[in-house]
C-alpha cells in the first residue's frame, strides 16, 4: 500500500533549512513540493502548447516522494490526470480524497476490479482476458468502466500486440453496447524515448495512430497517449492528447540535466552526524579495511546505510560525495564500505573542517552549489535516478515542505 515504505509524516515547521544545530529527525527524505509544482507547470505548460492534457504518473508512491502530496501539487499546477500501477495504489489515491482522473494499468487479471471501477478509476487492459476480467468488475460495481486500451507498439512489455488488437476492440466494442466500458483512451508507451532520435520512437508513434485507427473504424473516439517525459520534453509532435511524465515531475531529467535545466529536484535526503573522532595515519576505516588513513584524519559517522537505500556499492570506487554541514556547507568523500546502517565520511586532516555531532549531512538533493544529486549516485553505479529516489526506504522519514505541504 501507498505510505508503507516511507511512512508519511506531518511537516516539520521549518524543515529544509537543516541549519546547523537544528535538531531533527536522524534521517529524513525532504520533498519540496513546491518543486513539484514548479516542475508540473513547466511540463504541463509544454503539453498545453500542442493542446495535451497533462496526466502525472505517481506510481510507487510517488516515485519515492508520497503519492497523495504530490498528486495534490500536480493538480494544482495544471495536471488535470493522474497514473499510478497498481489497483491498491489507484485506491489509495481515492482514499486520500483525490478524485481527478486517474488510470491504473498494471494486472493480473484475477484481481477484484470492482472496488476501483467504483471508485470511478480508470483500467487499462492489454488482452482480451485483462477485458474480460475488467468488465465482470463493471458489471459488478454496476458502472461502466472507462477503458484505456494499451497497445503494444515494440516495447513488448505491457500492451496487445497488432495481430490480437481486432479482437480486443471487437470485444471492447461488445462491451460499450451492453453499457458495460466506455473507450476513453488507446495508449502505448516507448522503449527509447531518453535516446532522442532514436528510430524506434517514431515507429512506436506510428504504431499507435495505426491501432487508433482500427479503434476510429469501429465508431470508438479514444484519446491518445504516448509520451513519457523524456518525449514530453522533446517531442512535442508526440504530446498526442495526453502527456504521462512521472520522473521530470520530481524534477529529474530522464535524459541530462543541463546546469540551466527548468527542472528542481524535488527529493534531498539528509542524516545528522552521530560521533565525530580522529584518527591517527594507517588505520583501516569500516567493513574491509578498503579506505586507510594516509594522515591523521577527522571522521564523521552517518547512522544511514543499505538498509536505508544507501546502495552498498555506492562507495566501492571511493567516489561518494556527501555535504557536511547542511546547504552552505562542504562536499566531503565517503570513507570506506557502506554498511547496512551506517557510514563514516573523511573531513580531512583534524582542524581542515569544522564538523560536530548533530550536524546535518546532505546525501543527495538540487545539486545547488555542486552538492551531490541522485544521478551522480545512479551514474556511480550503474543505475537510474529512479531507482534512488524509489528506493529510500527504512529508517529514512519522508518530511514534507512546500506552500500547503
Ligand atoms: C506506463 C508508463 N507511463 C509513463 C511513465 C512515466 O515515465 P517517466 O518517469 O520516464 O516519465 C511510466 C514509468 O515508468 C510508465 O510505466
Amino acid at each position: 500500500m501507498i505510505g508503507d515504505v516511507l511512512p508519511a509524516i506531518e511537516p516539520v515547521p521549518g524543515a529544509g533549512t537543516a541549519a546547523r544545530g537544528a535538531g531533527g529527525p536522524r534521517a529524513e527524505a525532504v520533498i519540496d513540493l513546491d518543486a513539484v509544482r514548479h516542475n508540473v507547470a513547466h511540463l504541463s505548460g509544454l503539453a498545453s502548447r500542442s493542446g495535451a492534457a497533462t496526466m502525472v504518473v505517481i506510481k510507487a508512491d510517488g516515485y519515492g516522494h508520497g503519492a497523495p502530496g504530490v498528486a495534490r501539487a500536480a493538480l494544482s499546477a495544471g495536471a488535470t490526470r493522474l497514473g499510478v500501477a497498481t489497483l491498491d495504489e489507484a485506491l489509495a489515491v481515492r482514499a486520500a480524497g483525490i478524485d481527478a482522473p486517474l488510470l491504473a494499468w498494471l494486472h493480473l487479471p484475477d484481481e477484484d476490479f470492482a472496488a476501483a471501477v467504483a471508485a470511478g478509476v480508470e483500467l487499462s487492459a492489454s488482452s482480451r482476458e485483462h477485458l474480460a476480467a475488467v468488465l465482470a468488475g463493471a458489471r459488478a460495481a454496476g458502472r461502466p468502466v472507462r477503458l484505456h486500451l494499451k497497445a503494444d507498439t515494440g516495447l513488448n512489455r505491457g500492451g496487445c500486440r497488432p495481430e490480437e488488437w481486432p479482437e480486443l476492440l471487437d470485444d471492447a466494442a461488445a462491451a460499450v453496447a451492453e453499457g458495460t466500458a466506455e473507450v476513453t483512451a488507446v495508449w502505448s508507451h516507448l522503449a527509447r524515448a531518453d535516446e532522442p532520435g532514436d528510430p524506434s520512437i517514431d515507429a512506436q508513434a506510428e504504431r499507435l495512430r495505426a491501432a487508433a485507427a482500427q479503434a476510429r473504424a469501429r465508431g470508438f473516439a479514444p484519446l491518445l497517449h504516448l509520451a513519457n517525459s523524456a518525449a514530453t520534453l522533446t517531442r512535442p509532435d508526440l504530446h498526442l492528447d495526453v502527456v504521462r511524465p512521472g520522473i521530470a515531475a520530481y524534477g529529474l531529467d530522464p535524459i541530462a540535466q543541463p546546469a540551466d535545466s527548468p527542472l528542481r529536484p524535488a527529493m534531498t535526503v539528509r542524516g545528522r552526524i552521530a560521533l565525530v573522532k580522529t584518527i591517527p595515519a594507517g588505520e583501516g576505516v569500516s567493513y574491509g579495511h578498503e579506505w586507510v588513513s594516509a594522515g591523521p584524519r577527522t571522521l564523521a559517522l552517518i547512522p544511514l546505510g543499505y538498509a536505508d537505500g544507501v546502495p552498498r556499492r555506492m562507495n566501492n570506487g571511493g567516489r561518494m560525495r556527501v555535504r557536511v554541514g547542511g546547504p552552505g556547507g562542504t562536499v566531503r568523500p565517503v570513507a570506506g564500505r557502506v554498511c547496512m546502517d551506517q557510514f563514516v565520511v573523511d573531513c580531512g586532516a583534524p582542524g581542515e573542517l569544522d564538523v560536530a555531532v548533530g550536524d546535518p549531512v546532505e546525501l543527495f538533493g538540487t545539486g545547488a552549489g555542486g552538492g551531490p544529486t541522485a544521478r551522480e549516485w545512479a551514474d556511480e553505479i550503474g543505475t537510474i535516478h529512479y531507482e534512488i529516489v524509489t528506493g529510500m526506504k527504512g529508517r529514512v522519514r519522508r518530511t514534507v515542505t512546500g506552500e500547503n505541504a
